[in-house]
């Protein structure tokens, strides 16, 4: 014992294209964490995915040229293990045997049930799928893809919290109930980033269409930057530190965007730069707004190429995930024998 590496897993919807919020609040730390020894496992969630998708569209496809801009930002398949959950299809069957012991009422607490209800409530006619039996066994499905690789670790941004909570206290019931057999995972704890959307709402989403993405150019990055709202009369600071956490909420919204992708981008000194600016209330959103744009293009402008290199391509992609899916797939069925087992119906007689 003690040599065993950590186990880290992660989940990616698959949304298509990736912005900076998905880049600071996620992509990163799966950047740092490949670095370490830790076997890092990340999945594309495309089960999950269609607990909310209204027509059957290009759910896979969406998957490759997201994989394609990860690749690009420097995730690199060596090192992590990717692949899709649909590959790995025993997680259906583990959710099923861990379905048996959960509570409805539990899941009931779920946030993403409780939002589609309270949205549901107010509009009965909103779009989008009705409440689903899958989308209440949002929670079970997510603690199947967790205990299935016996993760240690399970880095997610706040919103997705307490459903890594629920899984390890499905876990902790099955054990309870059946013997040790699952591996409990750590509790979380990250102070995650979210990222405000350009329009200055609190956070930056492809559905809030408030996105800056990895992928814009040039032309595309002057043209959502020059639109962010700064009209608004400058608001004193009430502090005399530059720390973006203490003083960048003191700002009106707009501008407050452009000091945290500022902070992000640019060297400390920009930064620091621009904050005596607005203390001494020059003129001069033009001027951040151009810094702060050429920043986001130099940022871009590798993942861009990265992203449109030949070799990275849509073969490139299916070759790893079809490879990493051969890799994970014993080690997942093991802990699924081992549940069947457990509960009593003993081992699969068809699988090896
Ligand atoms: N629900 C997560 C999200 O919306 C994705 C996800 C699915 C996940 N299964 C997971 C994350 C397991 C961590 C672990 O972002």
């Amino acid at each position: 014992m003690g040599e065993k590496k950590e186990v880290i897993l992660s989940g990616i919807r698959p949304t298509g294209r990736l912005h900076y919020g998905n880049y600071f609040g996620a992509i990163r730390h799966f950047l740092r964490l490949q670095e370490t020894d830790a076997r890092c496992f990340y999945f594309i969630a495309d089960y999950h995915a269609l607990t909310t998708i209204s027509e059957p569209e290009n759910v896979f496809e969406e998957t490759i040229n997201m994989l394609r801009t990860y690749v690009a930002c420097g995730l690199d398949p060596n090192r992590a293990i990717i692949y899709r959950q649909s590959d790995l299809p025993c997680t259906a069957e583990l959710a099923l045997l861990l379905g048996m012991i959960t509570n409805i009422g539990h899941l009931e607490r779920g946030t993403t049930y409780k939002d589609k209800l309270s949205k549901l409530q107010e509009d009965p006619k909103a779009e989008g799928n009705p409440l689903s039996y899958g989308l209440l066994g949002y929670p079970v499905l997510m603690a199947a893809d967790i205990l299935i690789v016996r993760a240690d670790q399970v880095p997610v941004g706040d919103d997705q919290r307490q459903h890594v909570e629920m899984a390890i206290d499905i876990a902790q019931k099955f054990n309870h109930r059946f013997g040790e057999t699952l591996h409990i995972p750590r509790a979380v704890g990250r102070d995650a980033l979210r990222l405000p959307g350009l329009d200055g709402a609190e956070k930056m989403g492809k559905s809030e269409h408030n996105t800056l993405d990895l992928l814009d150019d040039r032309e595309t990055v002057l043209k959502k930057i020059r639109a962010v709202e700064t009209s608004t009369d400058p608001l004193p600071l009430h502090s005399d530190s530059d720390d973006p956490d203490v003083v960048i909420p003191q700002m009106p919204a707009g501008v407050g965007v452009l000091y945290r992708l500022l902070h992000l981008l640019a060297p400390e000194e920009v930064y620091r730069d621009f904050l005596g600016k607005y203390r001494r209330r020059e003129k001069f959103y033009g001027m951040l707004k151009n810094t702060l744009a050429e920043h986001v293009s130099q940022f871009n402008a590798p993942i861009i190429e990265r992203y449109n290199d030949p070799a990275n391509s849509r073969e490139f992609v299916l070759a790893f995930l079809r490879e990493n899916a051969r890799r994970v797939t014993p080690i997942a069925l093991e802990t699924v024998e081992a549940c069947r087992e457990a509960m009593g119906i003993g081992h699969s007689l068809y699988r090896a």
